[in-house]
């Protein structure tokens, strides 16, 4: 009874407390159109310097909002990264974040993922009345312990509509366009099945020239059981493009495997779809763009229009279904109460390089190094812009270092949400974005590869300063490339990083390229740098269930780290048959969507 009165008194309590212009904002739920590409680089965008790809639409909302300049993923990867995200707190604290070789999950079929114990933004959004709707990419797992629990699904974590990709787009969504999953794992593979090929063969001639006694049902169970393993271990990689390139609406596959040719124009289709049927109420679409990872698209209307080849033609393609979004939203009268964000997920991919074609990733501007690098700024600073001309003035620019994990306290914030809430590692943007505060809440912000500190940053209070610790660099290989060419992927532990002690020094202000580390003779507060970074680590480690152990990847690589359940286990991310989702009677999965029926729900 009370809290019925107080809901009903609310809107005129924070109606009456707050002046005309934005007394129509608080009648009204602002709505979110959260827009996020996959792999994209600081340096791609017109509007963070570059000058010869064409992103105008793009470009418009940031000169029409405001532009971040120091947005930073909690993670270089895109499941870590974009668990943070939407939990508002770092990967380590939902078991997300990898003790070893596999960083992100491999397989639709495999147990790891988002724990049903977290929070998304969108589940608190939900919880405040919002029509909630993820289209594109989802790739924090599926199912826990049989098909179709859908305990990982988005529909379980807030997102009462669900349209998009439950995996990725990888290259092996498209045959001929390369590999990627564990190439070297399936390579192995096929050598252990070789030689127990060879073995069998070799006891079977022991057993038939009579040179040992050798019992004929331990060949022929030798024989079974080799055929089972084979099968056990092959059958997921020869149908990777079955298994997990599919189309899911709500917990329905609805395609398998996709056709990826008419993907961009189906999620465009369906997010313009979700914000036409919301036009009358609060909404929350996550936009979750499957571009531009490899492999990239190819749609007629884009293919050789830039001057960078297929890679400027996908972003090109990506500034346009970004316009078009804007004018769903223009159209229908939604602009001034609709907050949009662009942003990625973290740095181009350097590595992901052809010799033919040469780099088919992204570009991070100024910035040392990509993907997978948790401590290299290329790896972690991303595009930030917000756009909301009803609330916020066009042509800001925030320099201040601001998180990915900000976005989860923003929402709530502005949907009115006041509940308590578990530890959360962002900030509420507000203040900076409306030019009500001058320095960022993140004084410190701690930068992980994997479970593992790779460095910090700290913000010193009233100092342009942004000094940034690095405990720990990957090894380049080969030596002396700007990347880990021979993994595809910088690793985060072992051999694959080298340790510095005292930690490496930078100044990003001073020295955005991290090129010139820092000594005592060159910087006078050198010690004090090291002694604040190593208490607000201090500080920031005792609010995790667990201290953090040593930095051997391999040791602990079934271990739960941290008190949570490890989610990027070897057990967790393997496939297994009954785990995979499944257009059909499973192992014959396949179907394709009827176009009619999602051009009639487009329109
Ligand atoms: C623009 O982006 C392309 C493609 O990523 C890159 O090759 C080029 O160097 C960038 N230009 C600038 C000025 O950053
Ligand atoms: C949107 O907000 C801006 C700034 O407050 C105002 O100038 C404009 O008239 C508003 N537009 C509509 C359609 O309400």
């Amino acid at each position: 009874m009370r809290s019925a009165m107080l809901a009903l008194l609310l809107p005129l309590i924070l109606t009456a407390g707050s002046d005309v212009s934005t007394g129509s904002a608080m009648e009204k739920k602002p709505n979110f159109v959260l827009m996020m590409v996959d792999d994209l680089g600081i340096g791609d965008i017109g509007c963070y310097g570059n000058d010869t790809i064409r992103t105008p639409n793009i470009d418009r909302l940031a000169s029409e909002g405001v532009k971040l300049t120091q947005h930073i993923a909690a993670a270089p990867l895109c499941s870590p990264s974009r668990v943070a995200f939407m939990t508002g707190r770092y990967a380590i604290r939902s078991g997300m974040a990898s003790t070893g070789r596999v960083q992100v999950l491999l397989f639709l079929g495999g147990s790891g993922g988002l724990p049903a114990s977290e929070t998304t933004f969108a589940k608190r959004l939900q919880q405040q009345g919002y029509s909630t709707g993820l289209i594109g990419k989802w790739h924090l797992g599926v199912n826990c312990e049989s098909r179709g629990d859908h305990c990982h699904h988005p529909n379980q974590h807030g997102f009462s509509y669900f349209y998009g990709l439950p995996f990725t787009l990888f290259n092996d969504c498209v045959p001929g366009e390369g590999k990627d999953v564990l190439v070297d794992l399936q390579q192995t593979l096929q050598h252990l099945t070789l030689l127990f090929g060879v073995g069998l063969l070799t006891m079977a001639f022991v057993r038939v020239s009579g040179l040992l006694e050798v019992r004929l049902w331990f060949l022929v169970l030798l024989f079974f059981l080799g055929l089972a393993a084979a099968a056990v271990w092959y059958v997921p990689f020869a149908l990777l493009q079955t298994w997990n390139c599919i189309i899911m609406r709500n917990q329905e596959v609805i395609e398998q495997p996709m056709t990826v040719e008419t993907l961009p124009q189906r999620l465009l289709g369906e997010a313009q779809g979700f914000i036409k049927r919301n036009a009358d109420r609060p909404f929350l679409l996550f936009f979750s763009l499957a571009h531009i990872h490899t492999p990239l698209f190819k749609s007629p209307a884009f293919t050789g229009k830039s001057r960078h080849g297929r890679y400027g033609d996908n972003l090109e393609e990506v500034d346009w279904m970004i316009g078009k979004l804007r004018e769903t939203v223009d159209s229908l009268g939604l602009a001034n109460n609709t907050l949009m964000y662009f942003t990625s997920d973290h740095g181009g991919h350097l590595e992901d390089s052809d010799p033919h074609i040469g780099q088919k990733g992204g570009w991070n501007g100024i910035y040392k190094g990509g993907k997978a690098m948790g401590g290299w700024e290329g790896g972690i600073r991303v595009p930030g812009i917000f756009h909301w001309p009803g609330r916020l003035a066009a042509g800001r620019v925030v320099e201040e270092p601001t998180s990915l994990m900000d976005l989860y306290p923003t929402l709530k914030y502005l949907a009115g949400d006041k509940q308590p809430d578990r530890e959360i590692d962002g900030y509420n943007l507000m203040p900076l974005l409306e030019g009500k505060a001058a320095q960022s809440e993140h004084e410190f912000m701690f930068h992980y590869c994997g479970v593992y500190l790779n460095a910090v940053r700290w913000h010193p209070p009233g100092s342009d300063s942004v000094f940034k610790v690095h405990f720990f660099t990957p090894n380049f290989s080969p030596p002396g490339a700007g990347g880990c060419y021979d993994t595809k992927v910088c690793l985060c532990h072992g051999d694959h990083v080298t340790h510095h002690n005292p930690p490496l020094l930078f100044d990003l202000f001073h020295d955005p390229s991290e090129s010139r580390p820092l000594t005592p003779d060159t910087e006078p507060r050198y010690a004090e740098v090291l002694e604040r970074t190593a208490k607000a680590v201090m500080r920031h480690q005792s609010t995790l269930p667990q201290k953090v152990t040593s930095a051997d990847g391999a040791s602990q690589a079934s271990a739960d780290v941290h008190g949570v359940q490890n989610q990027m286990t070897w057990e967790k991310i393997l496939w297994r048959p009954w785990l995979q989702p499944c257009c059909g009677t499973f192992p014959f999965c396949g179907c394709k969507e009827n176009e009619a029926i999602y051009e009639s729900k487009a329109a």
